[in-house]
């Protein structure tokens, strides 16, 4: 509703994981490349992890987009499947035809490493990509370890990609799975944008919708990063109840007065003030520390 208020051509802050949005800080770049460079490699997993919201599912779209046109992928974003569910999934994702009656373990399987096979023959590489894998349950990861133990002398005709938060890390230090965890050939970790990081991207889903950052005042920015953390989830929920009650109130740039009216709506007041105060704290501390350093040093210099 404000669109054309702030002169823009789309709403800048969706929450959809839209890759055409995506903006590559150096964390988001280097975790594609892992990814990438991962699926380039001979071994059968890559894996990216991170907090919620700060990114994962935007990056693996954009992956999608990026990966030679012979390429078949099987996407699973529910996994919280039993094993012959999932197997009876990735059936249907790479178009496997099969006969519901017969469905077993052992039946799937040898389906789905006649399907790889045929791939390979033909040149085609076949990926599985498991969104929200912290869901899978252990027997169910063992069982996409058995699919990954097809190979030729160079690789694994299965590339299976895990994605998810980071008790996916710790369900992988289980004793069980330790065969698993060691066929990950790269992974990687998405951590929070940084403050300056925070501003450039609001700057760059502004830019993709045709808008500018100046439509956030300077205060309002550094508050953004102070808020959310710099988890992208976040800032885009804020920011767009931020422009909603900015053009409400017919203000032309969101001051931090209002960002912060808005992060208060959607997170409430406690938290809101929890983290201002945090902040506070943070930088009396780093101002005592500064001063002792500084006193430390003029008093060396009088010694
Ligand atoms: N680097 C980025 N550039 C642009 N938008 C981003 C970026 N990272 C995250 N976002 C946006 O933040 C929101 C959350 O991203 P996404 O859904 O990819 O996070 P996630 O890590 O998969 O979250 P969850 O843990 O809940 O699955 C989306 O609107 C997405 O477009
Ligand atoms: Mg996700």
């Amino acid at each position: 509703m404000y669109l054309n208020y702030f002169g823009l051509t789309d709403n800048p802050f969706s929450i959809a994981p839209n890759p055409d949005y995506l903006y590559m800080s150096p964390r988001h770049k280097e975790a594609l490349a892992h990814l990438t460079f991962g699926l380039r490699e001979s071994g059968g997993f890559v894996m990216l992890t991170g907090e919620v919201g700060t990114g994962k599912t935007t990056v693996s779209r954009k992956l999608l987009q990026q990966l030679p046109d012979n390429t078949q992928v099987a996407m699973i974003l529910n996994p919280t499947l039993s094993a012959l569910e999932l197997l009876a999934t990735v059936c249907d994702e790479l178009g496997i035809a099969y006969d519901a009656d017969k469905a077993s373990l052992k039946y799937f399987t040898d389906r789905i490493l006649a399907k790889l096979a045929d791939n390979h023959q033909a040149g085609v590489n076949t990926v599985l990509m498991i969104d929200e894998a912290q869901h899978l349950m252990p027997e169910v990861l063992e069982q996409l370890r058995l699919l990954t133990n097809l190979e030729t002398n160079r690789e694994k005709l299965l590339k299976v990609v895990l994605i998810g938060q980071p008790e996916l890390q710790q369900l992988l230090k289980r004793n069980e799975l330790r065969q698993l965890a060691q066929r990950i050939t790269a992974r990687y970790h998405l951590l929070p944008l940084t403050a300056p990081e925070v501003s450039s991207y609001v700057a760059h889903r502004l830019s993709v919708a045709n808008g500018d950052i100046s439509i956030f005042s300077p205060q309002a920015l550094k508050a953004i990063h102070q808020i959310t953390g710099g988890i992208p989830r976040v800032i885009n929920l804020l920011c767009d109840r931020a422009l909603t009650l900015s053009f409400t109130k017919q203000h032309a740039v969101v001051k931090k007065p209002i960002f912060l009216a808005a992060a208060e709506q959607i997170l409430g007041d406690d938290v809101v003030s929890q983290r201002i105060q945090s902040q506070r704290k943070w930088m009396l501390g780093t101002a005592f520390v500064l001063a002792l350093l500084v006193g430390f040093g003029i008093g060396r210099l009088y010694v």
